[in-house]
């Protein structure tokens, strides 16, 4: 008797549906409004960036190399020996992806530190691990801190893989140095996801310790400071057997040529760099500080491209919040409850303009 082709997918990926990203479907669809909802750059790529994607676009009918001239670069800036301690992404989620494939069997557990970051808990669906997520701490329900005590009471026979997000997505803070190395010790595969690092600096990077721990990855994207979301890459840096080993399980050409050489002229375009950099935090403070009067509100201080909220204090709910900024032509993005608050949310930082219609949208919505 033949079998319905239900039957012969693997249980853990039945029934997991497409990722959709709701509010970047929205932004596509409604151009009109203005995306402060998916941590990206509001400014377009330079133009040395620009060159590049016309120039290789050219050579679209070319297959790409396997990206030595960029990952030797990027070897560079993080004082590496070269291009065996870098690993190419499609985006850094592709680099975890890959990561996660090189080290979960079915049943086996990843443990991540919440709120966090949504790919983590998908890709691991995706490979029949299970996910434990350990929740940070409300301090005096002013902060909201890394627990790395229970990161470490959490692990069992069966870690595969810690990940830490060092800024937090969407803490926007850091975890303190010591920490990393307790988790470090324990030998567990430890993917530090820096994907924000670069707005605080990369002395703030955690790639010095791949040096002596082996099991210690780090992941990077050029989505976000560098403003290249939708080019699409990614890379993780580690020790090089490492490195060796995972990008044996990469899909062959699995980032263009325009994105490798975008990515190259952007991460050799260093003004540009510190351009968005200084932009971005002079518009971080502007929008804390304009706000931190309002009654009840918790505004999280943040070392990357996003504020997190808390109005839970203020009566109001995060999701009213976004409902009513989408009404007035922004889109912010809600966060679920949690910690006895409804009042979370989240906004990315926009242009000058944007920011300013941010803060007086919430204003208005909050003290009303
Ligand atoms: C903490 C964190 N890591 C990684 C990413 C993924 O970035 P990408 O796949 O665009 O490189 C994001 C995106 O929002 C993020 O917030």
């Amino acid at each position: 008797m033949t079998k319905n082709v239900e039957d012969y997918f693997v249980p853990w990926v039945k029934g997991i549906p497409m990722y959709i990203s709701g509010h970047i479907e929205l932004a596509w669809r409604k151009p009109e409004l203005h995306r402060m909802m998916s941590n990206e750059n509001p400014n377009p790529p330079s133009k040395k960036v620009l060159e590049a994607i016309q120039k290789y676009g050219a050579m679209s009918n070319r297959y790409p190399d396997q990206g030595l001239v960029v990952r030797s670069k990027i070897a560079a800036i993080n004082g590496l020996d070269g291009p065996e301690n870098v690993m190419l992404g499609n985006g850094s989620s592709e680099v975890f992806d890959n990561i996660f494939r090189c080290f979960l069997e079915v049943g086996d557990e990843v443990i991540q530190h919440t709120p966090c970051f949504g790919i983590y808990k998908l890709r691991c669906q995706i490979l029949g691990g299970n996910l434990v997520s350990v929740p940070m701490i409300y301090k005096d329900h002013k902060e909201l801190v890394y627990d790395p005590d229970a990161v470490l009471k959490a692990v069992t026979p069966k870690t595969k893989i810690i990940v830490i997000a060092n800024p937090n997505n969407p803490t926007g803070n850091f975890m303190e140095a010591e920490a990393f190395i307790r988790i470090a010790e324990t030998g567990i595969p430890f993917v530090v996801d820096e994907a924000y690092v670069e707005y605080a600096g990369l002395q703030m990077s955690k790639v010095g310790l791949i040096k002596k721990y082996k099991n210690v990855m780090i992941t990077r994207t050029l989505s976000k400071a560098y403003g290249l979301a939708g080019m699409r890459f990614g890379y993780a840096l580690g020790d090089k057997d490492v490195i060796g080993q995972i990008s044996g399980a990469l899909l062959p050409w699995n980032v263009g040529t325009i994105p490798m050489w975008a990515a190259f002229a952007a991460l050799e375009d260093t003004e540009a760099l510190e351009e968005r950099v200084h932009f971005n935090n002079g518009e971080l403070d502007f929008i804390e500080e304009s706000l931190s009067d309002i009654p009840g509100l918790v505004i999280f201080h943040s070392h990357a491209n996003y504020i997190l909220f808390d109005a839970g204090g203020t009566g109001k709910t995060g999701k009213d919040m976004v409902k009513y900024a989408e009404e007035k032509g922004l889109i912010f993005r809600p966060e679920n409850p949690k910690h006895g608050s409804e009042g979370w949310f989240r906004i990315t930082i926009g242009t000058k303009e944007e920011n300013r219609m941010a803060v007086n949208v919430v204003r208005e919505f909050l003290t009303s």
